[in-house]
């Protein structure tokens, strides 16, 4: 657990203001950067706190690409759309191109849209160990370890030779457009957001077992990038 670069916080306001603060600086030494946005409750915190007056005008939003790590197979007005959740929170506030923002579409045909989705980050992205390279990946991380739309116990675990897949939630049975672990894995940069007492246990699981807890699909990418960021506040860290 001491070699993993863990960062805890008092709570999800001080953990996205620091988050904030060093996107910032991450931002301003770039001309240019791709990053894949998640969905869930600890990113959604952050996405707002970029979008606040004081610090959304300290970045220059034009050299940012928008991607996505996951989608729901739904429409993107859904409240479930996890470009609906980046839209209310951050993008209906800052000035960024419409032409940098790449959502992946939700309400077409899940496999076409997987591979268009593919293609397009073939297209777009550098490439490094023959993949295309995101400079920044934010994650979310749930309760029972899935990460995107990876899921435990799932065939998409063993998935290496696709960029994105679509996966299935184990209990909804809602269809989802997921990255690949290689492509999550490829990343120049990877950050988990991960906030609530709730998640306190897969933490440590994850943070303090690394042998027994492979299973989860965060394990398996934390397993591939070891150096991976864990922005965790004090309440997901409880057993650390
Ligand atoms: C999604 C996310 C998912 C999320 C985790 C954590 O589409 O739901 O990509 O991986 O990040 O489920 O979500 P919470 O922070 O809301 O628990």
């Amino acid at each position: 657990m001491n070699s993993a670069n863990i960062k805890i916080f008092s709570d999800p306001i001080e953990l996205s203001e620091n988050l904030t603060e060093t996107f910032i600086k991450y931002i301003d030494k770039r001309s240019s950067v791709n990053i894949a946005l998640a969905g869930g409750s600890t990113p959604k915190i952050f996405y707002s706190t970029l979008s606040q007056p004081k610090y959304q005008h300290k970045i220059d939003w034009s050299k940012i690409y928008l991607y996505w790590g996951d989608e729901r197979c739904v429409p993107p007005v859904h409240k479930e759309s996890n470009y609906r959740m980046v839209k209310e929170a951050l993008l209906d506030h800052i000035n960024i191109p419409a032409e940098n923002i790449h959502r992946i579409k939700g309400e077409v045909d899940s496999y076409r849209e997987k591979n268009y989705y593919s293609r397009l980050l073939l297209t777009n992205l550098p490439q490094k160990n023959g993949m295309p390279v995101f400079d920044w990946i934010f994650l979310g991380l749930g309760d029972d370890g899935h990460t995107a739309s990876l899921f435990p116990d799932s065939g998409n675990l063993k998935v290496d030779d696709q960029l994105c897949v679509v996966a299935e939630h184990p209990e909804t049975g809602q269809q989802r457009i997921s990255f690949t672990i290689p492509l999550l894995a490829n990343a120049d940069r990877i950050s988990f957001l991960v906030t609530n007492k709730k998640k306190a246990q897969i933490i440590e699981k994850i943070l303090r077992c690394r042998k027994v807890s492979r299973q989860y699909p965060a394990s398996l990418l934390f397993d591939k990038r070891p150096d991976a960021e864990w922005w965790l506040d004090q309440d997901a860290a409880t057993y650390l």
